[in-house]
């Protein structure tokens, strides 16, 4: 079985949807709990097993390269416990980093991994993604790797199912025949109407690809924002009779991200509230706030909060 052990993390988005949080500092970088999303995307992968990290930046994005730069030169070995407990134990990691110079969509972010992939199949883990299971690393990217190993396919994506009326959000895949945990697609759209939408199954920030993809992601012609999605190249492969598999998201998976201000907010909260040290505490002080009671006031004898 192959054994995958590169990941890129694109993180070169502008983040517009959270502006002016984002205007001069990553959305990747906004904290979900004590950690920063990009920090918890790369211990997710290295609970996987994939401990070559290449993290794709751009412009105002350098916070991120300083936040894992504990070595020197861009290539550092992750040593410092107190950070990054969890990326030590398991073992050494590298993480390398490239920039995307003009952002032109997820497609041509992850083309700029070429020199660093060679011709070795490889993962992509969106930067402002989690996904994670009981407040641990998901196991989303192992299934895949297993399932990439044993029927050899050019790609395998993480989905999950979405309501209708979001399915525009997101690149929906079209099951070739029938779902299951992991489902082989005849065709996948990058964000569909509703009307337009082969299934309600959302491509969900996970992928393992074989080399292929780079020579897709060359000849996949720009969209209408000028972008080259990642989703059209893939569609490309299809069309061309390659193999490409679903992997769905486990009951107790769950997809946080930070790509706008609600799902943003929700993540923090709940990463917060599941804190071990302060969460108790914080979930009384929200519970009281909810109930009508500003906790400060109440503390100091004065009226309920309203
Ligand atoms: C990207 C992809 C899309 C995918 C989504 C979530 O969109 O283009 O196919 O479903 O991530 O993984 P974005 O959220 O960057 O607009």
């Amino acid at each position: 079985m192959t054994t995958i052990r590169k990941v890129i993390i694109p993180a070169a988005g502008l983040g517009t949807r959270l502006y002016p949080i984002t205007k001069a500092q990553p959305k990747e970088m906004l904290p979900l709990g004590r950690k920063p999303a990009i920090q918890i995307v790369a211990e997710e992968a290295v609970a996987n097993g994939l401990d070559q990290i290449l993290i794709i930046t751009g412009q105002h994005k350098r916070a991120i390269e300083d936040h894992f730069d504990i070595g020197l030169n861009g290539h550092s070995s992750a040593t410092n416990h107190n950070f990054f407990p969890n990326i030590l134990s398991n073992g050494d990691v590298s993480f390398f980093f490239v920039r995307q110079s003009r952002p032109r969509g997820l497609g041509d972010a992850v083309a700029e991994a070429l020199p660093f992939v060679g011709d070795e199949p490889f993962a992509v883990a969106l930067g402002d993604a989690v996904i994670t299971e009981g407040g641990c690393p998901a196991g989303v990217l192992q299934r895949m790797g297993e399932l990439f190993g044993d029927r050899r396919p050019a790609a395998v994506v993480a989905v999950r199912q979405v309501p209708d009326d979001a399915v525009s959000s997101y690149g929906v895949v079209e099951p070739s025949n029938g779902v299951g945990e992991a489902f082989s697609i005849s065709d996948i759209i990058e964000k569909p109407q509703p009307s337009e939408a082969p299934s309600n199954f959302a491509v969900t920030a996970r992928y393992i690809f074989s080399p292929q993809i780079f020579s897709y992601i060359a000849r996949t012609p720009k969209d209408d924002s000028g972008e080259v999605q990642l989703t059209d190249a893939m569609r490309l492969m299809l069309q061309d009779g390659h193999d490409i598999w679903a992997v769905t998201l486990a009951s107790g998976e769950i997809r946080y991200d930070v790509g706008n201000f609600y799902e943003y907010a929700k993540a923090f909260i709940v990463m917060a509230l599941a804190d071990p040290e302060e969460g108790t505490a914080l979930s009384q002080y929200v519970k009281e706030i909810v109930n009508g009671r500003h906790p400060a006031k109440a503390a100091n004898g004065e009226e309920d909060w309203e």
